[in-house]
């Protein structure tokens, strides 16, 4: 698992909603409508000759989205350097934040966010380049700048992020011309469909292609609370498409749209938002955990234990039990092979025995353990892992399990 550059992510037990995880996220959901709907009200500006409604509408909302930002920038920073340094003096949080990229992103993220409250009495120049210094910035501290090749997930993610913009600011312009000047708004709405309908191309593909150089296959969407996160984002994106069909639709009749799509426009939005602020902080890849198999017979007990458990260099631990009647075992053999892979033999895995003080014994059973250590797990995928006991009797037992390494 590549280490995720920036961005700290959960796994596994920490799933569960306590009030100080339900701030975490919230402050992160805020931060990125916050960025959105600034970046993208900035964006609008550069538009050539707009109606006096819209600007008036757009100037308001950038000085109240400004003000937010500076303050959803701050609460979330603060709880992202606590997160970071839990536990830790809060002298750690200067050295994070002057000597690692996650921290001096995070300054600049902040400095940023201050730096918009001047934005309303700033030309276009500055206004593009702070929109794309937020943006930028906030690409290089995600996921994407874990992955490789870097460039090119980074580039994916800045127009993922630009088009998200568009789209966000765009509708939240248009809810103010809206509410401003009905007609304007109508004029408005079919330009601001047309770029829509670009954003959303453009987000669908930057998206996809992302998903693609995450995952080294697509079935782990399957696995993670990330996967799961991704699909419910795409189905609300799908939901989005639909409400522009409709609104589309009721324009190309020269009718202005139903307050109720856009409505439920902004409704998505909001839940796109929602799913974008969980969806960062998880791991994109499933996490591998140390692998243990234990099984009880009468012929014979059983523990395997691979850790920790990740593809290349593993430690073996096996240990057998067999009924005293017949003692120490003659042979024991440990094989693994990769399932789902065309029909690839057993590898055979060199068994070492060794003392063991783990207290584990069973009442009439006679113990034999043995370890090894190697890259017999050489990749990633699902494996069965294969026992096969010879005892004094030359009875063979054999016993397997199946297991799957990321
Ligand atoms: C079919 C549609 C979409 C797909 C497949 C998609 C896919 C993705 C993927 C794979 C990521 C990276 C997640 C990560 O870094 O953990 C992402 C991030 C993001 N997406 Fe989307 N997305 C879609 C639509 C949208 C829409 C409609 C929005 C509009 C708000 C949006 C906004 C974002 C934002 C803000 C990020 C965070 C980027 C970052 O912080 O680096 N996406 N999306």
């Amino acid at each position: 698992m590549p280490s995720l550059g920036t961005a700290p992510t959960i796994t596994g037990g920490e799933q569960d909603l306590t009030t100080t995880r339900f701030i975490f996220y919230a402050s992160r959901v805020l931060y990125f409508a916050s960025l959105l709907v600034l970046s993208g009200l900035l964006l609008w500006g550069l538009r050539r000759a707009p109606s006096a409604a819209e600007r008036t509408s757009r100037e308001t909302w950038i000085g109240w989205t400004a003000q937010f930002a500076a303050l959803a920038t701050l609460v979330y920073i603060v709880l992202q350097m606590s997160n970071l340094t839990e536990g830790e003096p809060f002298s750690e949080w200067g050295r994070i934040l002057t000597d690692t990229t996650v921290g001096r992103l995070y300054a600049a993220q902040l400095a940023l966010a201050f730096a918009a409250l001047l934005l309303r009495g700033m030309g276009v120049s500055a206004r593009l380049a702070w929109t794309l210094l937020a943006l930028g910035t906030e690409a290089w501290n995600g996921h994407a700048a874990a992955f490789s090749p870097e460039a090119y997930t980074l580039a994916l993610d800045f127009v993922h992020l630009v088009a998200a913009a568009v789209w966000s600011g765009g509708l939240v312009l248009l809810a103010a011309v809206w509410h401003r000047e009905r007609p304007e708004a109508g004029r408005f709405a079919i330009l601001f469909s047309k770029w829509a309908l670009l954003s959303f191309l453009l987000l669908a593909l930057t998206g996809a292609l992302s998903t693609l150089q995450y995952l080294p296959t697509l079935s782990y969407l399957f696995e993670t609370s990330w996967g799961t996160w991704l699909l419910i984002k795409v189905g609300l994106s799908l939901l989005v498409v639909v409400t522009a069909f409709l609104i589309r639709m009721r324009l190309r009749k020269g009718e202005l749209p139903r307050s109720g799509l856009l409505k439920a426009d902004l409704g998505l939005l909001g839940a796109i938002v929602l799913s974008v602020g969980v969806l960062t902080y998880q791991n994109p890849l499933p996490a591998n955990e140390p692998i243990s198999y234990h099984e009880m017979g009468t012929d014979m007990h059983v523990t395997l234990r691979i850790t920790p458990g990740v593809p290349g260099d593993n430690a073996f631990t096996l240990k057998i039990w067999l009924p005293d009647s017949v003692g120490a075992p003659k042979k024991v053999a440990l094989r693994l092979r990769p399932l789902g892979s065309g029909d690839v033999g057993f590898i055979d895995v060199p068994l070492e025995a060794y003392e063991d003080s783990e207290l584990d014994d069973f009442p009439d059973f006679t113990k034999a353990t043995f370890q090894s250590k190697g890259p017999y797990l050489a990749f990633r995928g699902r494996w069965e892992a294969q026992i096969r006991v010879t005892d004094s009797t030359d009875t063979e037992i054999v016993k397997s399990t199946t297991f799957r390494i990321y």
